[in-house]
């Protein structure tokens, strides 16, 4: 499976009119997974880079409510890097990929919806382990 394959860009509804705008993002519709948990990061500034994990089971829409910041992706062969720059633009992440969050705006908030439940166990942290375990799949 090619890196493509593993991301995908969602443009969630807007229904916005004269009163300002609303955005919505269902989960098992306009989310390719039902949302068991939300979570935000705010307040990081240019210099810090988040993430830097991959996860074996969890799956991830990361959308940028407020402000901007990068997204690096890799599966340990290709690399993409996506700007997330819109709070309507949602970015869908497969489990098993390995994700660098950067670059934050001093007004960025980054939601994230995930596919599961915290458990500190199904984080790999260690890049080597990770392509060591991409290479065996
Ligand atoms: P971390 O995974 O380092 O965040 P990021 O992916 O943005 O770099 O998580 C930071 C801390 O928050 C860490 O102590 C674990 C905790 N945490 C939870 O308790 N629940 C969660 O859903 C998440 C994402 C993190």
């Amino acid at each position: 499976m090619s890196l493509q394959d593993k991301y995908r860009i969602i443009n969630f509804k807007e229904c916005g009119d004269e009163r300002g705008n609303l955005v919505v993002a269902e989960g098992e519709r306009d989310v390719p997974f039902a949302i068991q948990r939300i979570f935000y990061i705010y307040g990081s500034d240019a210099t810090v880079v988040r993430g830097q994990h991959a996860n074996l089971t969890s799956e991830f829409v990361l959308i940028n409510v407020s402000g901007t910041s990068k997204v690096k992706i890799t599966d340990g062969n290709e690399t993409e890097i996506i700007l997330l720059d819109k709070p309507r633009m949602g970015l869908y992440l497969s489990n098993m990929l390995w994700k660098d969050m950067y670059d934050f705006s001093a007004d960025s908030v980054l939601l994230v919806l995930a596919s599961t439940h915290y458990d500190e166990h199904e984080y790999i942290r260690d890049y080597d382990q990770y392509v060591k375990l991409m290479k065996e799949q």
